[in-house]
């Protein structure tokens, strides 16, 4: 995988492009405080970015307003009222609710600190809260090439964007993920991606009885729309298959380990006996599809990881000694402290 795949891959590069088969969408320039604000340590939010109701409920109450603690100073956020201006437009334009990512990611990993428990974002506010506490965010802001075999590793020339894309309550059984090789072993085969679904660690029977199907509708929506018109060879994309015949692209991603590669491993995708050919016939099978066929091939769910904090995860599994060592000197020169050891 090199740097210009992984570019290539940036949601503004191909939405141009893909976008009559993919989901509405708006594109805002990050301003270089909204950036900085992300990559920065500490949790406070930007002041003004409520929703629109609630701001006119936090005006009129003010005026009756009890004022409980005088003395206590208010940690002020920072402004961005006029980036928080084009994300309302952005959100009113795209039907009043929004899926937000940055260049490559979507803070998936953050879910569970949402209302609801979904990434689904009516305001500013929303945006804000699930960008500030996820690591695949974060990983898109300082390592977006790390995983890359050529240099440079820098980033400082990428323009970040916050990408809003109008929101669809997405039946899991209808994602799929698809992995194109240009290996010149596998010939033909480049017609036909390698497929399995996307949320891989759950089993849907509906797959299963309409498997056929589904592999036709997107061979033939791959070939009539995606294979001619993306620059790269090699690329993983993501599909919806709402019904028969209706296929959306949700996003292209690097082919190689950064992509989770969900039922099939990376030693199997980049291995020179490629996926998808026999090699005692020398012909190509088509295709090659991937799913979970009984319960008992669940797996647990990839996220689950993300739901609580990262510090405690190094201290209860002794990850990190040098945490659990500054943990316990906190404790001894804390005599006051007067939690039992049972908390
Ligand atoms: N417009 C949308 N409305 C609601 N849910 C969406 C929308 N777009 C994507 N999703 C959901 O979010 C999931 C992740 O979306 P997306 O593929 O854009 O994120 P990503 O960060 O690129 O993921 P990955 O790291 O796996 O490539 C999708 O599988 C889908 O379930
Ligand atoms: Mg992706």
């Amino acid at each position: 995988m090199k740097r210009a795949d992984v570019l290539q891959c940036q949601f503004s590069n191909w939405h141009n492009v893909f976008r009559d088969i993919t989901f509405k969408s708006r594109v805002i320039d990050l301003p270089s405080d909204v950036t900085e604000y992300l990559l920065a340590d500490g949790f406070t939010l930007p002041e003004g970015c409520e929703d629109k109701l609630q701001r006119t409920g936090l005006q009129n109450d003010s005026n009756d307003e009890v004022e409980w603690d005088s003395d206590k100073t208010e940690v002020k956020g920072p402004d961005f009222s006029q980036f928080n201006q084009q994300i309302d437009l952005a959100i009113e334009s795209l039907g009043g609710a929004v899926f937000p990512k940055l260049n490559w990611s979507a803070p998936k990993d953050a879910v569970w600190i949402a209302m609801g428990n979904t990434l689904k974002c009516t305001c500013p506010r929303h945006i804000y809260l699930l960008l500030k506490s996820s690591n695949f965010i974060s990983h898109d802001l300082n390592y977006p090439f790390d995983k890359c075999v050529d240099e440079p590793k820098s980033h400082h020339d990428i323009v970040y964007q916050l990408v809003l894309k109008r929101w669809h309550d997405i039946n899991p059984v209808g994602e799929f993920r698809c992995f194109v090789s240009n290996n010149t072993l596998i010939g033909k085969c480049n017609d036909s991606p390698c497929i399995c679904q996307r949320q891989h660690t759950s089993h849907f029977p509906a797959i299963h009885s309409d498997k056929r199907s589904i592999c036709d509708d997107i061979e033939v929506f791959f070939v009539d729309n995606i294979q001619s018109k993306f620059p790269l060879s090699s690329y993983v994309f993501d599909v919806y298959r709402l019904r028969q015949n209706k296929v959306y692209l949700v996003d292209f991603n690097p082919y190689g380990p950064v992509t989770d590669g969900l039922l099939f491993s990376w030693d199997e995708l980049l291995c020179d006996k490629p996926l998808g050919f026999d090699f005692t016939s020398q012909a190509p099978i088509k295709p090659v599809f991937r799913f979970v066929e009984s319960e008992g091939q669940i797996q647990s769910n990839t996220y689950q990881c993300y739901a609580v904090p990262q510090d405690i995860v190094h201290l209860t599994t002794g990850e990190d000694p040098i945490k659990l060592i500054d943990f316990l000197k906190l404790k001894t020169q804390n005599p006051d402290d007067s939690s039992t050891d049972e908390d």
